[in-house]
């Protein structure tokens, strides 16, 4: 039977005395390669206490969930199931004690889980407003990468107007967001890609560009920061990176940890870190709770959102795929021939 007759037939299930609804997500039933990411009939959410229902038009793709589909990042505890870190939509249903919210409202969101899907109920207080001058599909881009950014870079590593941040990954959906948040701040960024993609983000506001294929970053950075270093390094290979970054730092820098691409053990030269009287932070967005990320959030909206507002930072998207072909734009990210992000329309 098509895909669209099962779901008619599926619509309104009658599910003992009340009515089971059903939507379409994204299942992952045994961990494994693209082709595990399935297009899958499932019941409806039901906003809890404190949560609205969001009708997704359309959701973005992180790293996060890759990871999650092979086995290695399950969602947290009350999460949905399904993969998607960030979506955008309209508010279909609004739960018990949720106030400053109505049916009908244009909304992006951060989530713990579920975005992959028609429909995902998210903690109102994770929800932030679409930006001006933006269509809600675009800011499906933003909410995950400005929170991650934001909490790590601002929040945590303080950088200022007048500082060095040295992003690795410019080119993904993180450094994209990075470099131009950093130079909004009226910081210098500098950061690492391969070479094909060192146009663009220059005209993102990256004053340098390394090529981490064929230079060594380190040197690189000394050299344009006058020996100095950078003062955050904002850093996703994690282990592989360790010692380099630690010798990138500039003086009471700060290192913070946010991907473990490159590995998750790795050896810290304490001596060395002393020595610059630098500091080293790894976080994990997903796992703080709703308070926390509502916390995030509001500083988001009041920090950056401004910002987006004006122009000054804006999505970068490389293309949109159908959310039943998600697996497609999973080879995608996993091939790192994207530029930004990868968004996903139901
Ligand atoms: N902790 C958190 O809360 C949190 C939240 C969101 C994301 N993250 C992490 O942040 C990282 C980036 O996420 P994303 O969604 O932006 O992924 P993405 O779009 O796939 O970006 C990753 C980038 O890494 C680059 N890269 C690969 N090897 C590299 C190397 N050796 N040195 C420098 N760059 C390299 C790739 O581009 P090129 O190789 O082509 O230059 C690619 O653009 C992931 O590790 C993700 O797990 C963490």
């Amino acid at each position: 039977m098509a895909v669209g007759a099962t779901r008619g037939l599926l619509r309104f299930l009658s599910y003992g005395s009340g009515k089971l609804s059903v939507m379409h997500a994204i299942t992952i039933d045994q961990p494994g390669g693209p082709e595990a990411l399935v297009w899958t009939e499932v019941p409806d959410p039901v906003p809890g206490a404190g949560e609205v229902v969001v009708e997704v038009t359309a959701a973005a793709v992180n790293r996060a969930d890759v990871m999650q589909r092979q086995g290695h990042y399950p969602p947290p505890p009350g999460a949905p199931p399904y993969p998607g870190l960030e979506c955008s939509g309209v508010i279909t249903a609004v739960g018990d004690g949720v106030t400053g919210h109505h049916v009908g409202e244009r909304v992006c969101a951060l989530l713990a889980g579920g975005g992959y899907a028609e429909q995902v109920a998210v903690p109102a207080g994770q929800l932030l407003p679409i930006p001006q001058q933006m269509s809600v599909q675009e800011a499906a881009a933003l909410p995950e990468v400005a929170c991650t950014v934001w909490s790590n870079v601002v929040d945590i590593a303080r950088l200022r107007k007048g500082r060095t941040l040295l992003v690795h990954g410019g080119g993904g959906g993180i450094g994209t967001f990075a470099i131009q948040l950093g130079k909004a701040l009226g910081a210098t960024v500098m950061t690492t890609a391969r070479e094909s993609k060192h146009a663009q983000l220059r005209a993102l506001g990256a004053d340098l560009t390394i090529d981490y294929t064929a230079a060594d970053f380190v040197a690189e950075t000394q050299r344009f920061t006058d020996g100095r270093g950078a003062d955050v390094i904002l850093d996703i290979m994690g282990a592989k990176y360790l010692d380099r970054n630690v010798a990138a730092l500039a003086p009471d820098g700060h290192l913070v940890i946010i991907g473990l691409q490159g590995g998750r053990r790795g050896e810290l030269d304490l001596g060395a870190l002393m020595a610059k009287r630098a500091s080293v932070s790894a976080t994990t967005l997903r796992a703080r709770t709703a308070a926390d990320k509502a916390r995030v959030v509001r500083g988001v909206r009041d920090q950056v959102w401004p910002l987006v507002d004006a122009g000054t930072i804006r999505p970068v998207i490389d293309r949109t795929i159908p959310m039943a072909q998600a697996a497609e734009a999973h080879r995608l990210m996993e091939s790192s021939d994207h530029l930004g992000k990868i968004l996903l329309l139901p």
